[in-house]
């Protein structure tokens, strides 16, 4: 499914020399080190402020909180993401209220967010929260005109998206404020956990900065109850020496995207979609989205038995995500039930990701779409 060696390889003398720096200055949190990548990052993303910290869950909690989202409130999100994008709103002390996802994107629809708007459930909104899903941009000029009607703030899950762009915009710089994870598996990857919080705005950045060091402004002066979410040198040294590249490796992927519709077409296993009939269907950068390729998804009416195949022929494949959010153990409590979200349900039911990052040679696309074919026929 992922091969992080094939990345490592070329770069560990340049990795380890940064991390020995660090060792030299014995500055293990945040530091010098962190301050260096996080300015690199704003430039990079074209925003004014980054700040650095533990996970991409720590930053979403952060994001929100330092836009002003607590107890009472609630945030209009997605049924079809990782956890971490409904949780989080829970650990900021508000309620998340879900709105079912576009078929063609997977991402939030802005349309289900607007009747979701008109519910009792939403009358304390105060936030959208959207996910950029695999890679791609939602729809940011629908959310913009709904956050803009309904004087909404809107914050980005972005912890898939390093790199993408809406129209001219980098992912990170649509919203009041953005969350990005470097979990080990993301397009820009840490070598552990790590993550960050973006924003042009002054106060948001301040409020960020002072919550992720347990609400200090002043050394032990506690103006809130923050956390400890700071983000440490080794982390920082790695990410930074990752973001020269994270170009070429998001280049990489598109044209591995671009291969595999290649490769699928001349099998001649495509629907039109956006539900799967016999063959397979693929996924579909939009107008106005630069799509980063984080996951390449497909779906197939058979997928169980597609991925079971595919596993017994030694090709990884994974399943983002079978159980959508409103029908998790965790979350019976928001009180939706079976059949309230049926794009997330229907997606859950059929998406497939199959093996995708930079490196991925040709050859290796051939044998997972020749399997896929094979299956298929
Ligand atoms: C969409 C989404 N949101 C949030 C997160 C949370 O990030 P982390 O694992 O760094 O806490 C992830 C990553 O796993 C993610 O994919």
């Amino acid at each position: 499914m992922l091969d992080l060696k094939r990345q490592y390889e070329p770069l560990h003398k340049e990795l380890l020399a940064a991390l020995e720096h660090v060792l030299q200055t014995q500055q293990f949190i945040l530091g010098e080190q962190v301050a260096s990548f996080e300015q690199a990052a704003a430039a990079q993303l074209r925003v004014k402020y980054t700040i650095g910290c533990s996970s991409g869950t720590d930053a979403l909690w952060l994001a929100l909180v330092a836009a002003g989202i607590r107890s009472g409130d609630s945030v209009i999100t997605t049924p079809f993401s990782f956890f971490a994008s409904v949780s989080s709103i829970l650990r900021a002390g508000a309620r998340p209220v879900l709105a079912d996802i576009d078929p063609v994107t997977f991402n939030l629809d802005p349309k289900a967010v607007s009747n979701a708007l008109d519910s009792p459930a939403a009358s304390n909104a105060k936030a959208v929260l959207p996910v950029h899903l695999y890679g791609q941009c939602a729809d940011w000029d629908a959310f913009s005109r709904i956050a803009a009607e309904n004087g909404l703030k809107l914050i980005e899950d972005a912890a898939q998206a390093w790199g993408a762009k809406w129209k001219v915009q980098t992912a990170g710089s649509l919203g009041d404020a953005a969350a990005f994870s470097f979990y080990p598996t993301k397009n820009l990857s840490a070598a552990g956990d790590a993550g960050m919080v973006t924003t042009n705005d002054d106060q948001i950045a301040e409020r960020a900065r002072m919550l992720r060091q347990h609400g200090m402004r002043r050394r032990y002066h506690h103006d809130e109850v923050g956390w400890n979410t700071r983000l440490d040198g080794f982390q920082g040294a790695i990410l930074e020496i990752k973001l020269k590249y994270i170009a070429g490796w998001n280049d990489a992927r598109r044209a591995v995207a671009e291969r595999y519709h290649l490769l699928f077409r001349k099998a001649g296993v495509i629907d039109s979609g956006p539900y799967p009939a016999k063959g397979i269907v693929l996924p579909h950068e939009v107008p106005g989205a630069h799509h980063v390729w984080h996951q390449y998804v497909i779906r197939s009416a058979r997928r169980d038995a597609l991925r079971e195949f595919l596993t017994t022929r030694n090709i990884g494949s994974e399943i983002y995500y079978p159980v959508p959010l409103h029908m998790q153990t965790a979350l019976k409590d928001l009180g939706y039930v079976e059949g309230d979200f049926p794009e997330a349900e229907r997606a859950a039911r059929e998406v497939l990701a199959l093996p995708i990052f930079p490196e991925l040679r040709e050859d290796e696309q051939q044998t997972v779409v020749v399997a896929i074919a094979k299956f298929l026929s």
